[in-house]
Order: C-alpha cells, then structure tokens, then sequence
C-alpha cells in the first residue's frame, strides 16, 4: 500500500497543507493566507483560533485533492509540523481558549522590556553563553513577560494554574492531540531554542533563564526531539484524520534546512519568506559568534540521537517588502509584479532601500534602526524601486554571509536557496552577482514543508534512514545554478554604498 505524509506548515502569512508520497513527490496541497492584525505601530498579533481553523481547511481540501486520485486515510502515516518561529501564544487549559491573540515575532512592543534587561544585565549579549540569542524583541520569552504584565487575564490564569505558554507547535499539538480533553502539551528542541528559556548544552529549559526573565516555568511545554511520536490526532475538529499520529516537529528555518539535506557540518541554506534565514550546520558543536549571528538547535532526529546545532543569520524583512509595496504603497498588484518591474531597468539608478521596518535583525541587532530608501533623483521611477527592494534582501543575505565566513575563517563555496523569492530568476541572478558564489535552486522548492515530513516520515518509518531519503531525492532532484556575472570591483562599489545606506537608516528611534 502507497504510505503518504503530510506536512502541516504555519507560517507568518500563510497556513498550508501539503501532502508527499514515498517518493516525496508532492501529490496535493491546499494553503490559505489570514489576518494579519495590527493594533499599534510596530505591533502584529495572529488569531490563534483562526489559525486552528485554516489549518483545518488546508487539511481538509489537501486530502479531497488526494482522494480524487485514488488515496484512503489509511494511505496517511504520519503528520509532521513546521511553523512561524518565536511567535507567542498562551492559553487557558480549561477552556481550551487563547488567553490573548498570540504575538508575532516581528512584534516590537517588547522593546522596553528589552531595554530595561540590557541595562539590568550590563549588555545585549548577557544570555548568548547560555541560550544562543541576543536580548531582542524577537524572541519569545519578553513577549510573554509582556503578556504577563499588560493582562490580567494571563496574570490570573498562570496563579490559578491554567495558563499554558508555547509558540504555535505546541498550540497545534496541544490542539490537535486533544485540546482540553488531554491534549499534549509539547515543544520540539528547534522551536524551544527560540525562546530565550532553553539552556543550548542540555536541550532542556534553563532555570537560570526562567528566573532571569521571571517566567514561571510551570507553563512551559515539555521539550522533545524533532523526530518522535507527540501524540495521535484526537480532537474530533480534525476529523479527516483522527488517530494520524503526529511524528515531526520542527521551526520552519530548521525544516527547510533538512528539506534541502543540509546534514553535514559547514552545510548552509538560505530561505527568502517573509524574513530572509541563512543556517549553516555546525554538526553537534555549539558556536558562539563574535559576528552577530544566533546559536540554535538545527535539529535532533530522536530523543536518544544528538542535538545537532546551526548558526543563524536572521533577516526580519524579505518578501515583507514586497508585500508591503502590494499592499500599504500599491506600487504593484501582485507579489510576482515585483520582477516585472525590476526587470524593465538594468541597474536601480543608485537607489538604495534598507527595509528596516522593525529594527535589524543580523548582524546588526539595532532596534533604533527604520526603513529608509536613499538615493532618489527626478530620474528615479517605480522600476528602480522594485530593483532596490529585490536588492535588499540579496544585500541583506550577503551581509549574513559575510557575517558567517568572518566567524568561521572559511570561505563559503555556494549557498542553497529556496522559499517564495526563489522563483524569480532575476532575485537570485542578482543574489549570485552580490556574493560572487553558485547559487544552487532545487526544483523542489517546498523544502520547508518537505523537512518536516522527512521528520514525520522517520518518526513512524516510513523511511528508515537519512541515507535512504537521500537517495531517493537524489534519484529526481534538478537543480538550477546561477554565477555571478559582475566582477568584484562593482560588487565592492555596491557593497560600500548598501552599507552606507544601511548606516542611515540608524538612530531613528531614541
Ligand atoms: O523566525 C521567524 C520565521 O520562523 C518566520 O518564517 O517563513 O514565516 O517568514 P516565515
């Protein structure tokens, strides 16, 4: 009998469901964008419940997509989950209801908070030692520190012990295994290590962190390994695919680093989504940076196997530009116009925009930093706009890049790519003219959701080793590779002037 997994992948805009056979050839999919909600300058909230419902919908529709070419429910093994990292959830056990929206990772009302640690603990990188990750908004535990002193609601329901914390993993596991009828409440160890809360060496939560940060670690999820049963689909809401066990969990960087093989230390993957996300495998070392990059777990295919880490260089602004420019700026009408556009000029007339919409992120970690374009003369028009705004997530990678070869003192030979801004040619022509390195595509760009089925797919044997999943994927993957066609002198004029593009941009916020 075909053996099916599916992949269930929550990210920042979008929720979807795709399914794989055997072969992981990708046989159906659904996916569904939702609300991003917006109450402040600078804030971004999901609704978790409407998240649960797309989820719902994606699985739905993938699976009437694979019934119609002859698959039965008995066909799905296994179920594995990949999200939006970081992003902050807490709910009422009881009720099984959020106890606010849930914060979203590029949400920066945290930033007091933030700042009030630095200066209690004497600078930014006080925790790195211990959790990998700088004091930041990013990260989840201030998030929750805010939930914790702005409502009530959160404050009353951790002291009456039905407050439960987890990023949106844990909220679909927990919902998916049962909800308030018993479900488990778990982490994976990539997603764990995004919240401040974990100690790096021990792959468990760190009490020195917990009380550091003064969070209760009674809320906390369980922590397991990327690659394990969490439990078996019980909540009757997700009827299509009751007693499925769910088998792979991991964050959707660490996901697609595993969709793209990066198995070997000194591998590296860069994903453009809504951020931009490079992660280099460090094998089972722990690397700590003295270029601004983070330390997190990569992943850990079992509880008894070892934790493997990365290095991280996170990107907040990617494709959000482009987004932004469809939606709040309506330069264009549709995500894909963006390459139209850049493609009508040859170069973007020396127009520089640094899409620092919320802070920067690596290497910089300014959070006083604002978007800015530079550069504009009466010659400028809406093409060269769409040229700079592919060219700042390539600038913005290439700092990244930089930022890993100056940690390590190796140079990186090539870099594999994938995510939605893939697809343009032209994004990644000027992406291998800014680094001066192959830029390897897979055909199978879905490597995110193809990482956590790998995961799910192990977790119930579908596939008995990594060796095995080579293989087949190696038996019918393609790859397309762009070389630079600039010489270095114009990379390094380009390079001098983003950089001082990327300087202005600074000290916008006190
Ligand atoms: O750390 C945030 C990241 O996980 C978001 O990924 O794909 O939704 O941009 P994405």
């Amino acid at each position: 009998m075909s053996q099916l997994v599916g992949a269930i992948d929550q990210g920042t805009t979008s929720t979807r469901f795709l399914v794989f056979n055997e072969k992981l050839n990708l046989i159906a999919s659904h996916q569904m964008e939702f609300e991003q909600i917006n109450p402040k300058e600078g804030w971004t909230e999901h609704d978790p419940l409407k998240i649960l419902e797309t989820v719902q919908i994606c699985i739905s529709e993938s699976l009437k997509k694979c019934k119609s070419q002859g698959y039965t429910i008995e066909n799905l093994k296994s179920i594995g989950i990949t999200n939006q990292r970081e992003t902050t959830c807490v709910w009422d056990k009881i009720t099984g209801k959020p106890l606010h929206n849930a914060i979203v990772w590029l949400d920066m009302r945290n930033q007091q908070i933030c700042n009030d640690l630095i200066q209690k603990f004497g600078n930014q990188d006080h925790f790195k030692e211990i959790c990998g990750l700088p004091i930041s908004t990013y990260f989840s535990a201030t998030k929750l520190n805010w939930l914790i002193q702005n409502v009530p609601e959160v404050k009353t329901a951790i002291d009456e012990e039905r407050c439960l914390f987890g990023t949106i993993d844990s909220w679909l596991i927990w919902n998916l295994t049962g909800g308030n009828q018993g479900g488990n409440h778990v982490t994976d160890v990539t997603n764990a290590s995004r919240t401040m809360l974990m100690d790096l060496k021990s792959a468990k939560w760190s009490e020195k962190m917990c009380e550091s940060l003064n969070i209760p670690m009674k809320i906390l999820p369980k922590i397991c390994s990327s690659c394990e049963i969490y439990g078996n689909v019980k909540n009757p809401i997700f009827n299509d695919i009751l007693n499925v066990p769910i088998a792979g969990c991991l964050g959707d960087q660490q996901a697609a680093l595993v969709g793209q093989l990066c198995f070997s230390s000194g591998q590296v993957k860069n994903t453009y989504g809504t951020g931009c996300f490079m992660l280099k495998n460090t094998g089972t070392n722990i690397i700590n940076s003295t270029h601004g990059l983070l330390t997190t777990v990569a992943y850990q295919f079992g509880p008894d196997n070892p934790v493997f880490y990365a290095l991280e260089g996170s990107v907040a602004v990617a494709g959000h530009a482009i987004q932004w420019l469809r939606d709040k700026i309506q330069m264009i009408d549709s995500a894909p116009q963006i390459d139209e556009f850049a493609a009508k000029v040859k170069d973007s007339g020396d127009v520089y925009f640094v899409p620092a919409f919320s802070g920067l992120f690596c290497p910089y970690w300014r959070s006083d930093a604002r978007g800015i374009i530079v550069g504009l003369t009466s010659f400028t028009n809406k093409y060269h706009l769409a040229r700079a705004c592919l060219e700042s997530t390539c600038f913005q990678a290439m700092e990244v890049l930089k930022a890993m070869e100056e940690d390590s003192e190796i140079k990186i030979k090539e870099l594999r790519v994938d995510g939605g801004m893939t697809k343009s040619d032209l994004c990644m022509q000027i992406q291998a003219d800014l680094l001066g390195i192959n830029v390897i595509r897979p055909s199978q760009i879905e490597t995110t959701a193809l990482g956590a089925a790998l995961s799910a797919g192990l977790g119930v044997k579908v596939w008995d080793s990594l060796d095995q999943i080579k293989q087949i994927l190696n038996e019918h993957s393609e790859f397309t590779i762009f070389s630079s066609k600039i010489d270095e002198k114009e990379r390094k004029q380009r390079f001098i002037k983003w950089k001082k593009a990327v300087e202005k941009s600074f000290n916008w916020i006190d």
